[in-house]
């Protein structure tokens, strides 16, 4: 029934649960998997361009972290799956992401970084059910 599933990875323990839920059923299906990883690019106020630069570069080494750890969680189930990264609002750019995709189903945690496990329902969780273009799973 879902073949084309998003999943939202920030890293957090929500997000890898969302993750192993995503490849139970992807595997199932037989579907293609992709991730996306939203990163904010916002440089402190009164920041030097050296760190900016700085920024950038850690964003980018945690992106790669994140990609592999996808990778290696994939490769369990052996299967291939496409890792992306946005630069923007996680929400917005999570439901932009399920369109350019034309994904039938996304997966997220029921909380990420910022919330207690299991006590409150995230923001972003909260803001992609409400404006995604298709269904949404929110793994507990
Ligand atoms: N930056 C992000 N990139 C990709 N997926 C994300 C991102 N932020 C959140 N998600 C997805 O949304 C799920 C819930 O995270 P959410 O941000 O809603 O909760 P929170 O961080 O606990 O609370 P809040 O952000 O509202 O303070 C995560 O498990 C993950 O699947
Ligand atoms: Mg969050």
């Amino acid at each position: 029934m879902f073949t084309r599933i998003l999943v939202g990875y920030d890293g957090s323990e929500g997000s890898r649960a969302a993750l192993a839920a995503a490849l139970r059923l992807a595997t199932q299906a037989h579907g293609v998997l992709t991730t996306v990883t939203v990163q904010h690019h916002l440089p402190r106020y009164g920041a030097t361009i050296g760190e900016v630069d700085e920024e950038r570069e850690f964003e980018a080494a945690e992106a790669r972290r994140l990609a592999n750890e996808v990778q290696a969680a994939a490769g369990e189930h052996g299967i291939d799956a496409q890792t992306t990264i946005r630069a923007g609002h996680p929400a917005h750019e999570i439901v932009h992401a399920a369109k350019s995709i034309d994904a039938d189903l996304v997966v997220l945690g029921h909380s990420g970084h910022s919330g207690l496990w299991g006590t409150f329902l995230g923001s972003t969780t909260e803001r992609v059910s409400r404006h995604a273009p298709c269904s949404v799973l929110i793994v507990r």
